[in-house]
């Protein structure tokens, strides 16, 4: 994107891109520039730290953390930044998620991280409530994601259709 990036996705290895894309997709569907970058809280702690030491001056202004397992990179990336924090849990363990999800989710008091869902409807949603924290102060992305809302709510309705001719049927 040509525009300066306004979020930055990280995650924690190349391995959780093919989830950690639907945010990307999201981001990219609503227009919003974005940056992202595998750097891990355990394996590359120094990259970690100096990305996030530089994050808030570059004019980064959300980030969007998924990672697996022992999942310490939305945490640890907290500590170091007041810029909201969206952390995707990911599935990388016999545990399916639930080992992330509690490492995301369980931060200590002062330190917050949001945590969404685990997986894509996580990665998914954490573009698009990053947009919600933007939209706040940008009234032509508000008006995005209304729409996106209706076009949700549209094609339920015509899934519903579907549905009832299958159904009637003989
Ligand atoms: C975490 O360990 C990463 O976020 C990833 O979900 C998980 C496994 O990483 P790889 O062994 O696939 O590189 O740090």
């Amino acid at each position: 994107m040509s525009e300066a990036p306004v979020v930055g996705i990280l995650m924690g290895s190349d391995s959780d891109w093919p989830i950690m894309g639907e945010a990307a997709a999201a981001l990219k569907e609503l227009g919003i520039p974005f940056e992202a970058m595998v750097t891990s809280a355990h394996r590359t702690p120094a990259r970690t730290h100096d990305y996030v030491s530089q994050v808030e001056q570059r004019g980064i202004k959300v980030l969007i953390v998924g990672a697996g397992a022992a999942a310490h990179l939305a945490g640890v990336v907290a500590s170091g930044t007041v810029l909201p924090v969206i952390g995707v849990p990911l599935a990388a363990t016999d545990l399916n998620g639930l080992d992330a999800l509690l490492s995301t989710v369980q931060m200590p008091g002062g330190i917050p991280v949001a945590s969404m869902a685990i997986g894509k409807a996580g990665a998914r949603n954490a573009a698009l409530f990053a947009a919600q924290i933007l939209a706040v102060e940008d009234h032509a992305l508000r008006q995005r994601l209304h729409q996106e809302r209706q076009k949700m709510a549209q094609s339920v309705v015509a899934k519903d259709a579907a549905l009832q001719a299958k159904i009637y049927l003989p």
